[in-house]
Parts: structure tokens; C-alpha cells; sequence
């Protein structure tokens, strides 16, 4: 469990990044609502993941705010086109005390250009704009920028680590062991929220080593304390 049987909200989790997510934690027993702007869509999604994994899955499907209602561990996973909107429009339904992971990242390809750049965000990086946007006392973390979405939905170990970043310690460390649920998957503490911005950029260079290389790329940290990695 993830510290308290807490239900995990994906929020638009019906693309390759939401769905790969929750795939993976529901496989470690995780309960998982996927998150819609369709509720229909939300099920069939969660149903697909039920088919994968067995019906002893623990996951459901409701649209975005009933998952907002429902759980006070979100994770967002939609473009950040749409993030800003999203967010404004979930506000009055996210529970104060939630943390919001965030795993958006302002690649050029929503504007029309391209995957391997990203956009310039005011505020610094998608997470700092969503820390901008939730209500006040919710946490927000950036995570798993860095983690293929293709590697995620498959059966294999990922060798990959996760790199978390929070101003909140303790929204931190909850992330950490979530993402540590993937196998394969190292999480280390990657300091104040505004660091995801280099997160982001670093997801821009692997989609330019996927298209360069064709395949799909993750980062490994060497060289620190055995402890920074547990
Ligand atoms: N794909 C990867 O390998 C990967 C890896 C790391 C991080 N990421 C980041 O994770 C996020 C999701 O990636 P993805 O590839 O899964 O994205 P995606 O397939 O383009 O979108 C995910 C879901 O977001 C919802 N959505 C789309 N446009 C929206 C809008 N304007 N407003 C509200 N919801 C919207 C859709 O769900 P509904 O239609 O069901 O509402 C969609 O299924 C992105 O920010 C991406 O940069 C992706």
C-alpha cells in the first residue's frame, strides 16, 4: 500500500502515461481511479486494465472531479495544453490536504512544434504553474517525467530511475515510495518543486535520443550514497 490504502486519482489517466501508471500500481495492489474528462471513457479504461491484470484489480473509472472527490492522492496526467484549464475547473473539487503529483511536461509538439523542445511556462516549469492553480494547502510534487509511457504499459522491469521533486518533505517522500512500486525503478529526492523544470527538459533530450536512437530512453543517477536511493 502506498502508506494508508490511499486510493491513487489518475487524472486523465486514459493516455499512454496515466494508463501505464496505473497499470504498474495496480499490479503492486494499489486502488486506482482512473480519471476522464468521460466518465464512459474512465471506465472502459479502468475495465481494459481489469483485462490485463485480473478482477482482483482495485480500479475503477469516474470522470476527472468524482475522482478529485474521491481520493486526496492525485496524479495528473494530461497535456499541458490542457493542464491550466483542468485545474481551474477541478479546483473546488480537489480536498484540501490532497497532494497533487504532476507529471506534465510543456513539450513544443502541443503548439506545433517539436516533442524534443519544450515551451518557456511563466512560473518556471507545469509543476510550478499547477502549484500555482490548486488550492491552497495542497502539495504538489513533480514526477515521473523521465519514465516512457511505452515501458510503463509493458511486463518488463524498468531500468529507470525517478526523480521527485516537492517543497513539501513529506509529499516527497510518499511519491518516493510510489514510484518505488515500479520494478525496476530507483526514486531519489531531487530537491524544491522549482527543480522539475530541469525534469521537464531532460524528458525533451530523451524524445530526441527515442527519435535519434529509436527507442526508449530513461536516465540513471550513479555515484550517490546507497541510502539516497532507498
Ligand atoms: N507519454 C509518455 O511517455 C510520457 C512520459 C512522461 C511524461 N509524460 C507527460 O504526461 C502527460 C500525459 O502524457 P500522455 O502521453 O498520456 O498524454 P495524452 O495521451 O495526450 O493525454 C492523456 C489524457 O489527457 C486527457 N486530455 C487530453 N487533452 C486534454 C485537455 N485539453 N484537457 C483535459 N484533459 C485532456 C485525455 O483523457 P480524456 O480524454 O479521457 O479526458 C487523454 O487521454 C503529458 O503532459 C506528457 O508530457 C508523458
Amino acid at each position: 500500500m502506498n502508506g494508508a490504502s490511499r486510493p491513487i486519482a489518475i487524472l486523465g489517466g486514459t493516455g499512454p502515461a496515466g494508463m501505464g501508471l496505473a497499470l504498474r500500481w495496480a499490479r503492486a495492489g494499489e486502488p486506482i481511479i482512473i480519471g476522464s474528462r468521460d466518465a464512459q471513457r474512465a471506465q472502459d479504461a479502468a475495465d481494459g486494465i481489469k483485462e490485463i491484470i485480473g478482477d482482483q484489480a482495485r480500479v475503477s473509472g469516474m470522470e476527472n472531479s468524482a475522482a478529485c472527490a474521491a481520493a486526496d492522492l492525485l496524479v495528473l496526467t494530461v497535456p499541458f495544453e490542457g493542464q491550466a484549464a483542468l485545474l481551474k475547473q477541478l479546483k473546488p473539487a480537489i480536498r484540501p490536504g490532497s497532494i497533487l503529483i504532476d507529471t506534465t511536461v510543456a513539450l513544443a509538439a502541443g503548439v506545433g512544434g517539436r516533442a524534443s523542445r519544450t515551451l518557456g511556462v511563466w512560473q518556471g516549469s507545469s509543476a510550478q504553474q499547477a502549484a500555482e492553480l490548486v488550492p491552497k494547502g495542497v502539495a504538489v510534487v513533480a514526477a515521473f517525467h523521465n519514465l516512457s509511457a511505452e515501458l510503463l504499459n509493458g511486463d518488463e522491469n524498468l531500468d529507470c530511475d525517478v526523480i521527485v521533486c516537492s517543497d513539501d518533505p513529506n509529499a516527497l517522500q510518499l511519491t518516493r515510495g510510489l514510484a518505488a512500486k515500479i520494478p525496476g525503478v530507483r526514486a531519489i529526492d531531487g530537491g524544491k518543486l522549482e527543480n522539475a523544470r530541469i525534469l521537464e527538459q531532460i524528458t525533451a533530450l530523451l524524445v530526441g535520443l527515442n527519435i535519434r536512437h529509436k527507442g526508449h530512453g530513461g536516465i540513471r543517477i550513479t555515484g550517490l550514497p546507497a541510502e539516497a536511493y532507498q
